[in-house]
C-alpha cells in the first residue's frame, strides 16, 4: 500500500489519491474501497501468472536437438484450484460490486430533492421553491437527491469528488443522490458525448455549511429585487431557454440574435416593419406568433404565465443593453 500512501502525498493536500479525488460523499469511501480491492486482486494475479509464465518459458525451453514429447494429459487438483479460486473471488466482486449499486441506487426517503436538466450545453438546477440556477448548491450532511432529464440528447451527470455518474435521458426521468460531507467547491462534467461544446458542458457543486445554504437560497431566488434588472436578464436569458435559440454575438440561431436589436426596425413576414420596443419584445416573449421576423419560422413557445412581468421587464432589459 506504501505506493498508494506515496501517491497520496504527491497529490498534494486535496485528499485525492494519484488515481482518485478527494472522498467528500458518505458513498465515495465505498466506491473506492472496491476499485482498490479489485485493483489489487488484479495487479496480484497479474504478476504472478505472467512471472510464471516467463518463468516456465525460461526454465522449460526445448534445446536444441531434442523432440517435444506429448503433453501431459491434465492435473486435476491445479485445474479445480485455479478455477474454484477464481469464482469465489467474482462471486465476492460480484457482491460487493451489487451492494454498492443498490446503495447507490437507492435514495434516502427525506432526501432534498432537486431537478436537474441538462441541455446543450448547460446543466439547471431547479429548487423546491421554483429558483433555477446553473450551479447546484448543496446542504453539507444532508442527503440530496436529484431528479434528471434531458431536453435533448443523452448527457451524463458526473461528479468525481462524489462518486456520482449517472446518465441523463431525454423523455424520462433517472435519479442519484449523495450526501456530502465537507464544504466547497466541487467540478461537475458531462460524462456523454453530447455534441460540439460537451467539453465545455461544466457547472460547479456547492456545498454549503450548516445554515448558510437556506440563506444563500432565500437571497439567490430574491435576484429580481436585488439585482440591477439587466443583470437579472442576464440570468434569466441563461436559466429560462432563450439561449438556445437567441445568440448575444449577432449569429442568426433558431431565432435573430438579440445583440443591437433594440430600437431597430426590422421586417416581419408578410413585409411590415416594426420597430423594435418594449412592447414589440413583451409581445414576442408572450405570443411569439403574432409578428414573426422574416426568414425564421414561427416555432417560438409563448412565455404567457411561465414568465413573471418583473422577469419579462428584467430581459427586456437585458436586451437593451446589448448594443450592437
Ligand atoms: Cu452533455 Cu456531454
Amino acid at each position: 500500500m506504501s505506493f498508494e500512501l506515496g501517491m497520496m502525498a504527491a497529490a498534494g493536500e486535496t485528499g485525492g489519491s494519484f488515481w482518485m479525488p478527494p472522498e467528500i460523499s458518505t458513498s465515495a469511501a465505498g466506491v473506492d474501497w472496491i476499485f482498490y480491492f479489485i485493483f489489487w486482486i488484479s495487479l496480484f494475479f497479474f504478476l504472478l501468472i505472467v512471472g510464471l509464465m516467463t518463468y516456465f518459458v525460461v526454465r522449460y525451453r526445448r534445446p536444441k536437438g531434442v523432440e517435444a514429447e506429448g503433453a501431459p494429459s491434465h492435473n486435476m487438483v491445479l485445474e479445480v484450484t485455479w478455477s474454484v479460486i477464481p469464482l469465489i473471488l467474482v462471486i465476492v466482486i460480484f457482491y460487493l460490486g451489487f451492494k454498492g449499486f443498490m446503495d447507490l441506487f437507492t435514495s434516502p426517503q427525506n432526501a432534498y430533492e432537486v431537478l436537474v436538466t441538462g441541455q446543450k450545453w448547460k446543466w439547471l438546477f431547479q429548487y423546491p421553491n421554483g429558483y433555477v440556477d446553473e450551479n447546484l448548491h448543496v446542504p453539507v450532511d444532508v442527503p440530496v437527491r436529484l431528479v434528471m432529464s434531458s431536453e435533448d440528447v443523452i448527457h451524463s451527470l458526473y461528479i468525481p469528488a462524489f462518486r456520482v455518474k449517472r446518465d441523463v435521458v431525454p423523455g424520462r426521468y433517472t435519479k442519484a443522490w449523495f450526501q456530502a460531507t465537507q464544504a466547497g467547491d466541487y467540478q461537475i462534467f458531462c460524462a456523454e458525448y453530447c455534441g460540439k461544446s460537451h467539453s465545455d458542458m461544466l457547472a460547479k457543486v456547492v456545498v454549503e455549511k450548516p445554515g448558510d445554504f437556506e440563506k444563500w437560497l432565500e437571497k439567490a431566488s430574491n435576484f429580481l429585487d436585488t439585482m440591477p434588472p439587466a443583470e437579472a436578464g442576464a440570468r434569466l436569458y441563461k436559466t429560462r431557454g432563450c439561449a438556445q435559440c437567441h445568440s448575444i454575438d449577432g449569429t442568426s440561431g433558431i431565432g435573430p440574435t438579440f445583440k443591437g436589436v433594440f430600437g431597430e426596425t426590422v421586417v416581419m413576414v408578410g413585409g411590415a416593419k416594426v420597430a423594435v420596443d418594449e412592447n414589440y419584445l413583451r409581445e414576442s416573449i408572450n405570443e411569439p406568433q403574432v409578428r414573426v421576423v422574416a426568414g425564421y419560422q414561427p416555432v417560438m413557445p409563448t412565455f404567457k404565465g411561465r414568465l413573471k412581468d418583473k422577469e419579462i421587464t428584467a430581459i427586456i432589459e437585458y436586451i437593451k443593453s446589448l448594443e450592437r
